[in-house]
Order: C-alpha cells, then structure tokens, then sequence
C-alpha cells in the first residue's frame, strides 16, 4: 500500500498532486466557474456574512491561516482563526451571520470537534473542511467541503493539509462568485492557474536533489529558523511543524519582519534560516530581513518563485518553485518544506511515519 515507497509519509507527498486533481473534480465548470454541489449555504446567505471564525488544530490550523488571507482577500469578509483549544474557552464573540468553519483531516479532533459544538450552542452555523467521510465532524457541520486527499496514515500531515488549501481557494472563489467581489476576467485567470498546480507539483517532485542536500546540512543542527511574511509566515509555521515532528529539531517560525523585537538575539554564526519568499509584493522586505540575518552570521537557504533570482545575492542558497499566484504559492512551496523535514528525519534515522509521542488523531482533549 505503499506504492514502492519506503514509508506512507513520502508515498502521501508524491500522492499531491493527484489529491489537488480529485478535491478540484467536479468543482470547476469549463474553468469558469466554481461549483459546489451539495452545499446549502445560499448565494444570499454568504453575502449576508458578517464574519467568519476558523477553527482547528496543527496543521489544519495551519491551513486555516492561509485559507483566512484567501478568503479575506477574494471577499472581504473578516475572518479570525483561532487553535480549537483556545477558541471552546475564550467566549468567542458570536454575532448573528457568523460561519464557522472546522478544518480537520481527521474529522475526530477531540478539541476541534468541541469548539464547533460551542459554535454552534452559539448560534453560529457551521462548515466543515474534512478528509474523513462519515467523520464526526462532518456528520456534525451544517455543509462539509471534503478534500479528497484519500487515507492519510503518515502522522505527519502533507496531502491533507495541501488538500485543504486546494478546498480553500474552491471556496473563496465561490463565495467570491456569490458576491461579486471578483471580475470574470480574474476568475477564469485564477482558475486555470488552479487547475495548472497538480502538474507544477509533479514537476517539483522530479527535481528533489537540492533538498536533499539540504537536508544534509541541517540534519546535525540543533536549532533553526524559519522566517517569512504574509502567506510565507502562515507557510513557516506548517513547515516548522512538520521538521520538528519528525526530526526533533528545535525549530520556530517567525513573522520576518518580528525578528529585530527579540529572535534576532539567537542568530549566531552557521544558524540555519529558512527563509520564505513567495509573495512578490513582499520580496523586497524579506529580502532586507534575509540581509539582517546574514549580518549575524545566519545560514540562509531561500524559497522563491522561479525567476526571483534577486534572492542570489543575498542568500546562500535558493530552492525555487514554479511561478504561480501569490495567493497559490503555498500550495507549491509546501512540497519542498514537506521533503526537507522528511529527508532530515530519515537522515537522523527516525521512525518517520510513527514519530515519538504523538498519535495520528488526537480524540482526546
Ligand atoms: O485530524 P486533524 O486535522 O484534526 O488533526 C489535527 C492535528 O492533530 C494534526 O494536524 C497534527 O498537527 C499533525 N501531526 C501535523 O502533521
């Protein structure tokens, strides 16, 4: 059940961009417009939203930072996101025309599925992102968008959290589509930029080396950074995640432009900085972050869309990713973040789809 490949986490990242192709099937008419069958939230409904809550946890929270910006920016609906676990006890403002919106793989997150539940005590209708049909969240939300990444078994999240991202960009184009937040023109360019992402990921897939050799250069390190802005902080964190879960490196994810308020002081000769740069309305800024990391001694390696070559200056090493959207990118350069954590771990010889302490899904509080 592995298809060849030496373990599930590995085998469920080369499985992306068949993921990306089975969430998109059905959902996209003649790359003009987003179709959700089944979906009862009204056209009128979602121009009557007043705002929107996110809530899960990990790397679903994760996906739910990028899915807030690509919904926000599509719509203009304000939407918070908030870790289940601190959203169930903090009293969240629930006004009248608030959606709530659960992300989970699994669909038996104790913690997430407690936070929907007061959501819902609240008055509050909700939906769920889930991969697991017949899940207990999906049985409980009032519309569930499946992402249809197929059975994840690695504890490491990677197909789950893309697909998630891909149920994203669905629903804000068709919220967008609702309330006309969007020109035709745009929608279709958006579209066909969507439908192009599972052969760019396999394209990704076929030039891996870099990474590897990364991998060995951090895989004796103690600690790292990794730094970006914009969608490419939301990114980090995911990517910051998923080396520590699995290589037990001390890693932390920084919004790049926080740095000088505090993590800088850590930066010393050789420390290792991820640095992500993906946003090309925000290259510049990261670009001079990348600077102020150097000047401390910092090992940065870059992440960068294909032909941002500007970064070689600064940086000691670039991986790049095929051009795309800016609001899209994350479902790029996840892939290589994805297989740095891996080779890391399998480099230090750890059990990488069963890491120490933790559980596939966490169904207890
Ligand atoms: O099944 P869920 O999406 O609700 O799970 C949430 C987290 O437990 C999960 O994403 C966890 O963080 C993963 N191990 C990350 O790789």
């Amino acid at each position: 059940e592995k298809n060849g490949f030496d373990t599930f986490m590995l085998k469920e990242i080369h499985d992306q961009p068949r993921a990306y192709q089975d969430t998109m099937r059905g959902r996209i008419n003649e790359g003009k417009e987003i179709v959700l069958p089944g979906m009862t939230l009204s056209a009128e409904q979602i121009r009557g939203l007043k705002q929107i809550h996110m809530v899960a946890c990990g790397t679903a929270y994760h996906a739910a930072l990028v899915g807030k910006t690509v919904i926000e920016r599509l719509t203009r609906i304000p939407v918070e996101v908030d870790l289940a676990s601190e959203y169930r006890y903090r009293m969240p403002v629930i006004r009248e025309n608030t959606l709530v919106i659960a992300v989970s793989q699994s669909g038996e997150t104790a913690d997430t599925l407690a936070a929907m539940r007061e959501a819902r005590q609240c008055g509050a209708r909700v939906m769920a992102i889930t991969n697991v049909i017949g899940s207990s969240v999906a049985r409980e939300a009032d519309d569930v968008l499946f992402t249809l990444a197929g059975p994840e078994i690695a504890v490491a999240s990677t197909k789950a959290y893309s697909s998630q991202l891909i149920a994203f960009y669905l629903l804000g184009l068709f919220m967008a589509q609702s309330m006309e937040t969007l020109d035709q023109a745009s929608l279709i360019e958006l579209i066909a930029m969507l439908e192009r992402l599972p052969s760019q990921v396999e394209e990704m897939l076929e030039g891996l080396e870099p990474v590897r050799q990364i991998a060995e250069q951090i895989s004796n390190q103690n600690h790292l950074f990794f730094i970006g802005r914009g969608l490419d902080y939301s990114l980090a964190m995911e990517a910051s995640l998923k080396l520590k879960e699995i290589s037990y490196i001390h890693s932390e994810a920084y919004a790049a432009g926080e740095l000088k308020h505090g993590s800088l002081a850590l930066i010393e000769e050789g420390t290792p900085v991820i640095a992500l740069a993906t946003q090309e309305l925000l290259l510049e800024k990261t670009a001079s972050n990348i600077k102020e990391v150097k000047a401390r001694g910092a090992y940065v390696i870059a992440l960068a869309l294909e032909g941002q070559t500007e970064l070689e200056k600064t940086a000691d090493q670039v991986i790049y990713v095929p051009r795309t959207y800016s609001l899209l990118a994350p479902a790029l350069a996840v892939v290589p973040l994805q297989l740095l954590a891996y080779y890391t771990a399998s480099i230090r010889g750890n059990d990488v789809d069963k890491p120490r302490n933790l559980a596939k899904s966490v169904t207890v509080e």
